[in-house]
């Protein structure tokens, strides 16, 4: 591929923060040095280019070796992320108070341009990764990371930060069994994932949940209580329900929200609540509800998500020096390869109703309430 040589490029994190973070821009940053490169960091998302007058550095800043020092195990982002005001889709507010939906990505491009910036690495999930599509479509040179707590992002064997949320859940569930047991109750415990069930069920089958419920699999509520009765008529007193947020009971169109506002993604949450106060009055049991909401994403990154994250940022940079544009890197195991983003953006990985981590769970016991 015949690419003008790159001198310097840019990196940016986008969407909900997850584990691993830091790490992608770590590695990032000490490919593209090692290869003679200059790295600038975009603070959040795009705001850093899109308001420059809100930063006292300017909104994009130098990345040096100094700069990303002692950071992999770090959570969070350095640059700063968000999942407001899209650039494809910015709300702006009219002089007569309207808001109107504009498209701000060629003000990005001529950034690119204006600054000498020969390409960008997008860190983020299904929003990021179609901006980044767009942003390449406009003629930058672009390589975008899978990045997602949830999981739900297509063509790559894992997203990174997804492992470290599984965990943390799965510690959490671990830590409800001996209280549950104490005092005999139903404990659920609602964890995101958007629209997708990934961290529900890998952690509800890890942590020894009894149920899971997941968008993936309406449920009927009747059968989780049949369970938790015939769990008492067992002597086994207390039951263990990991509720995806996204979860809806049968015959529901749509995840419960807790907070809808104009130009914004819906915020999911309240099926955990509602699944204890439901299970309460059907079983007589008193039910209790763990949200664990952005615990999932805070913390020091596992070792695979560490691991997967500077894999993830170098392969990155080898794609943009081997004249790549417009791919996100991908696991397949046992490597990382280059996926087109089109096969990417706006796509969705549900939990597929065939695959064996399903089936280990229902070998296991474990309910979905279908
Ligand atoms: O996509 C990551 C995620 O953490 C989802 O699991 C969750 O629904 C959403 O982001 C929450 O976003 P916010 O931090 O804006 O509430």
């Amino acid at each position: 591929m015949s690419q003008p040589k790159i001198r310097r490029i840019a990196v940016c994190t986008g969407g909900g923060d997850a584990p691993g973070l830091n790490a992608v821009i770590r590695a990032v940053v000490i490919a593209a040095l090692n290869r003679g490169w200059e790295c600038y960091g975009i603070r959040d998302g795009f705001n850093g280019i899109l308001f420059p007058e809100r930063y006292e550095d300017g909104g994009v800043l130098r990345l040096t070796k100094e700069r990303v020092r002692g950071i992999t195990h770090l959570g969070g982002t350095i640059l700063g992320t968000t999942n407001r005001g899209n650039p494809l889709h910015y709300p702006l507010r009219m002089p007569d108070g309207t808001i109107k939906d504009v498209d701000r990505t060629d003000e990005i491009i001529e950034y690119f341009a204006k600054k000498e910036l020969d390409a960008l690495v997008s860190i983020g999930g299904d929003g990021s990764l179609t901006i980044a599509n767009v942003l390449c479509q406009k003629g930058l040179r672009v390589v975008g990371v899978p990045k997602t707590i949830d999981n739900d992002l297509d063509k790559t064997a894992t997203t990174f930060g997804f492992d470290s949320a599984v965990s943390f859940a799965t510690e959490c569930l671990d830590r409800l069994h001996s209280t549950a047991e104490s005092h005999q109750r139903v404990m659920v415990v609602e964890v995101m994932g958007r629209y997708a069930g990934w961290i529900a069920l890998n952690a509800g089958i890890s942590g020894g949940a009894h149920a899971v419920l997941i968008p993936e699999i309406p449920y009927n509520l009747e059968k989780v209580a049949a369970l938790v009765r015939d769990r008492d008529n067992e002597g086994r007193m207390y039951s263990i329900v990991c509720v995806a947020e996204g979860a809806k009971a049968n015959g529901e169109n749509n995840a419960l929200v807790a907070k809808a506002e104009v130009g914004q993604a819906e915020r999911l949450g309240g099926i955990g609540e509602r699944v204890a106060r439901e299970l309460q009055e059907l079983t007589g049991k008193e039910a209790r509800c763990v949200v664990l909401g952005h615990l999932l994403r805070g913390g020091s990154p596992t070792s695979f998500d560490r691991l997967a994250a500077l894999r993830f940022g170098t392969a990155a940079v080898r794609a943009l020096d081997e004249g790549f544009s417009g791919v996100m890197v991908a696991l397949a195991h046992p490597n990382v390869n280059y996926v087109p983003l089109e096969e990417v953006a706006g796509r969705m990985k549900n939990v597929p109703l065939d695959c064996d981590t399903l089936q280990t769970a229902r070998d296991l016991g474990i309910i979905f309430g279908d």
